[in-house]
């Protein structure tokens, strides 16, 4: 079956053994999109981007990446794609420009092209000047850029990337977002996984991931409307264990959870139940209290869709 979607997924399923990690996932991505594919730890993201790789097969169900069958035309999906792993693998012995070197050569750069594709992913990734260092000497931020020129040196329509942004600071998080926004602009289709739930408020369209299962796909915007019917607030207060018993028996309060240190809490109004929340929370011993009204996260989606 020919398909105009970049990616393209019909009950995609994979078993390891008795366990199935991927459960009749379905989606399309268009050309151009940044999808993000959301969930925690053990989801199946990293299964499914393998599978969408041609790099593991499906145990039924299938898919299309470029028109291309997932099952049957891998090899042709490999040269055609970008794909960075969780762990991607940077020679760490070889020079910043040894290992774009390498890469053009793995993925069949021509040679009389290869010198001004060097030269345009230095600029891009922004590590003209560090050329001749070693890699292994290069921050995780660094490391990472130089991961994803690496990784588009064949100048591939559809980019994988499987948590790029693990473990590097907040500063590096945003670059590399800029980056990735970069080669959407530019035409690439961008599917990207992450946990970090506050990344994904980037992606054009996301799905989210839940014990192999893909329990929603929309925009963050259409993710928050369907899913958080009522207003937000944000609780602060200590015991937080207290707080949370306070809020769970006021009227016009339908949910609350907790929030890394904070409560949120799903409400009917804003108006009528901030100022009630903070003066229960003061009257049964709370203390510092704090209360305000935030904007959903998608965060918030995840734990309204997964209770
Ligand atoms: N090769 C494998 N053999 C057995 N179980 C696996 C294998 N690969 C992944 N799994 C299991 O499948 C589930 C999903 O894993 P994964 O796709 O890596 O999740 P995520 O990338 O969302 O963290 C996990 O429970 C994991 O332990
Ligand atoms: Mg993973």
């Amino acid at each position: 079956m020919a398909s105009s979607y970049a990616v393209e997924t019909h009950d995609l399923t994979r078993q390891f053994g008795s366990f199935t990690a991927v459960d009749h996932v379905s989606f399309q991505v268009e050309a151009g999109e940044v999808f993000g594919f959301l969930g925690p730890n053990g989801s199946g993201k990293t299964t499914t981007i393998r599978m969408l790789c041609g790099l593991l097969t499906p145990t039924s169900g299938d898919g299309h990446v470029l028109g291309l069958d997932i099952g049957r035309e891998g090899e042709q999906i490999k040269a055609r794609i970008g794909y960075m792993s969780q762990k991607f693998s940077l020679y760490p012995d070889l020079r910043v420009i040894e290992n774009l070197e390498f890469y053009a050569s793995v993925y069949g750069v021509p040679r009389v092209q290869q010198q001004g594709r060097m030269a345009e992913l230095l600029a891009l990734a922004d590590l003209r000047g560090r050329e001749r260092e070693m890699t292994s000497a290069l921050s995780g931020g660094w490391k990472q850029r130089l991961a994803l020129a690496c990784a588009i040196v064949h100048r591939p329509q559809v980019l994988f990337l499987d948590e790029p942004t693990g473990g590097v600071d907040p500063e590096a998080r945003r670059v590399f977002w800029e980056l990735i926004y970069t080669l959407a602009t530019e035409g690439v289709t961008v599917f990207v996984t992450t946990h970090y739930m506050d990344e994904a408020e980037h992606c054009n369209r996301i799905g989210m991931m839940h014990g192999g299962k893909l329990i929603a796909l929309d925009t963050p915007a259409g993710l928050k409307r369907s899913t958080i019917q009522g207003e937000m607030l944000e609780i602060e207060g200590s015991p937080q264990d207290l707080a949370l018993d306070v809020l769970k028996g006021l009227p016009g309060v339908r949910d609350v959870a907790p929030h890394g240190a904070r409560l949120h809490a799903l409400v009917d109004s804003v108006a009528a139940q901030a100022p009630a929340a903070l003066s229960a929370l003061a009257q049964a011993g709370v203390e510092d209290a704090r209360v305000e009204p935030i904007d959903p996260s998608l965060e918030d989606v995840f734990v309204a869709l997964v209770g």
